[in-house]
């Protein structure tokens, strides 16, 4: 659509298309910046808060150089809030140099310059923090911190707000910085109801994002903001070498369109060290598998090893930390103070097994083959034909598990070759594995077996080559079967369900989590989505593609008639009958040879009600 192509600031501008169903033959999901796998390193907040300083962030950067962490992929050191002194009335951001003393010129203007040198001069990376508000996070939510903006009202206006150009040319051009994380709390705190902005110590800002309520959020705007500092780093970093983090927790229904933005985007409000946090933060990211990709990834936040749950007295729980967000693709940013972080936690940071899956470069985040509230069982699909099976016990009691070669897509009657990822153990099965799982624990291994599909592969198990381009979702919808965790106290009325993202498409799922079934016909594998919805799908030198499609049993409406059509590369390859529920699935074929992107489109003329499930059953695509 020509506003997005707009708001995406560097897509070219592309003719007015009124039709989003309309093939495009290209490829839409963002590949810009530097993040063809999730980006790996250190960033200061879980560690320090905005207790920073300079001696503390290169202590930490020198013992991932020293202990090997940097030979095995963590580049990025990121300062996050807490790094900046006031922005200078001619709008010049300056540096706290009692914080940073390497940023100290003699003219007073500041320079980070010498401090990224020093990382760059060590093979490190190097990233900072900012927000898209006049204002910061800490700011709003932690006023009595000693490092904050100092000044008058607007010398401690410190965000991006009316200064993204002028920001990202200085960070980047000047600095020679490499990440940004880019928070929202500026677009969502500063209300001119709000204490702060009353008592007269912030300028008001009418928010714009809202975390717990979307239809409060102004999408469109919030968006195109983001869409402007993309294009600041396209013009400030002409070689491609940034990354673009967005940290607006989920909000603003980010799930549906950061991927066509950003790098990496957070799925929910921020981690906690606590167990049943990180299972919320986990459960925000585990059924997007459709929405991350290389070059976009889903960020479930920092990781939190080395405090509360995940000290080093919890070696199960960090373990468990660890091994989900290397299946889910996250980000592997160490949150903790590394100058004093005990050995057996240093050993979980350098499991070259899991970080091997999390930078795998097939780029596929991990499905659910298995799903109840106590326990789950997570697929990976690597690029050497290699799965990665993870199994999650989420509870407070052992629980005996079977993995079965049909949670893997793997053939019953041939040997499964497992290697555990703690303890490099190897063995093998046939059928399936009975395994115990301690509470809490998440066993993991990698395993080869004969693929039940001998001739090809299910499109649900390579989400990194499915991007939901329209997903047929009109209204935003709360998912309530995240996890509502009692981590921020037990005030006021709970947790209630705030994150959307309910309705997206999914892989061996509908769009509700429910089995993909057509006319009583069962689809272990598949693409679930809702109506009006247009699929964009890579082809690397597959030949043929099949499918059977219909409208899912579980749709509310019977009447409503859908037609599935395959376009290659723009062109129709084939298309299906108008079906409704309770029609069988039909299947469909086509040859294509040489065609590098697939799109399937699922149009129906009125799904007013926005919940018309339907079922890409086992859609493949085949060598013959
Ligand atoms: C939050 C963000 C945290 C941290 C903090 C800094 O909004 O989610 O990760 O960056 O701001 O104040």
């Amino acid at each position: 659509m020509l506003t997005i192509a707009l708001l995406c600031g560097s897509q070219p501008a592309i003719a007015q298309q009124t039709d989003p169903l309309a093939p495009t033959g290209t490829w839409s999901a963002n590949v810009d910046g530097a993040a063809i796998t999730p980006p790996m390193g250190w960033n200061s907040w879980n560690a320090f808060f905005t207790d920073l300083d300079e001696e503390k962030v290169l202590a930490s950067a020198q013992v991932i150089v020293d202990t090997g962490l940097a030979a095995k992929g963590y580049r990025y050191i990121n300062l996050d809030e807490g790094w900046w002194q006031h922005r200078r009335d001619d709008g010049r951001m300056l540096a706290n140099t009692d914080r940073f003393p390497s940023t100290r010129t003699p003219d007073g203007a500041t320079s980070f310059r010498p401090f990224t040198d020093r990382l760059h001069g060590m093979g490190l990376k190097a990233g900072l923090y900012s927000d898209l508000g006049r204002n910061t996070c800490a700011q709003a939510y932690m006023p009595d911190q000693t490092n904050l903006p100092r000044g008058t009202l607007t010398q401690r206006e410190v965000g991006l707000y009316g200064h993204i150009d002028q920001d990202i040319s200085q960070f980047f051009g000047e600095w020679g910085f490499d990440y940004i994380k880019i928070d929202g709390c500026g677009l969502r705190a500063y209300g001119p109801e709000s204490e702060r902005v009353v008592s007269g110590r912030y300028r008001a800002l009418d928010p714009i994002l809202n975390l717990e309520t979307v239809a409060l959020s102004d999408i469109p705007a919030v968006r195109g903001l983001f869409g402007e500092v993309k294009t600041a780093l396209m013009r400030y970093n002409p070689d491609n070498d940034f990354v673009l983090s967005l940290c607006i927790w989920g909000s603003a229904h980010v799930r549906a369109w950061a991927k066509d933005i950003g790098n990496v985007s957070r799925t929910s409000d921020d981690i906690t060290p606590h167990w049943g946090r990180m299972l919320t933060n986990f459960d925000t990211a585990v059924t997007r598998e459709l929405y991350a990709h290389p070059g976009s990834w889903n960020d479930p936040d920092m990781l939190f090893i080395g405090k509360g749950d995940f000290d080093a007295d919890h070696l199960t729980e960090a373990r468990s930390h660890f091994t989900l967000w290397a299946f889910l693709n996250a980000p592997l940013l160490i949150g903790s103070d590394l100058r004093n972080t005990p050995q057996p936690l240093m050993d979980i940071f350098g499991n070259s097994a899991l970080i091997a899956l999390n930078q795998d470069p097939g780029g596929h985040q991990a499905v659910l083959a298995y799903d109840t509230d106590d326990l789950q069982i997570l697929v990976k699909t690597l690029a050497d034909g290699d799965k990665a099976v993870a199994i999650l016990n989420r509870s407070s009691a052992p629980v005996e598990a079977t993995l079965t070669a049909a949670h893997m897509k793997l053939r019953d009657d041939a040997a499964i070759a497992t290697t555990d990822l703690w303890n490099g153990e190897g063995a093998s099965f046939t059928g399936e594995m009975k395994v115990t799982v301690a509470p809490r624990e998440t066993r993991a291994w990698r395993v080869r077996g004969n693929r039940a599909l001998e001739d090809g592969m299910y499109l649900s198990e390579l989400p990194g080559q499915v991007n939901p381009a329209v997903d047929g979702l009109t209204v935003p919808q709360v998912d309530p079967t995240i996890h509502r965790a009692a981590s921020f106290g037990t005030r006021g009325s709970g947790a209630r369900p705030f994150y959307t993202g309910w309705g997206g498409a999914r892989a061996d799922s509908t769009p509700y989590g429910r089995v993909l079934q057509v006319a009583g016909q069962h689809f272990a594998s598949g693409i679930g989505v809702l109506a009006n919805s247009r699929l964009e799908a890579r082809n690397e030198g597959h030949r043929r593609f099949t499918a059977s499609v219909g409208v899912d049993d579980s749709a509310e409406d019977a009447d409503n008639e859908v037609t599935f059509a395959l376009y290659g590369d723009g062109r129709l390859l084939t298309r299906s009958e108008p079906l409704s529920r309770g029609m069988p699935a039909q299947s469909l074929e086509a040859d294509i040879t040489g065609v590098t992107l697939l799109e399937l489109v699922a149009r129906t003329r009125d799904a007013a009600n926005g919940r018309l499930p339907v079922t890409w059953g086992d859609a493949a695509l085949m060598q013959r």
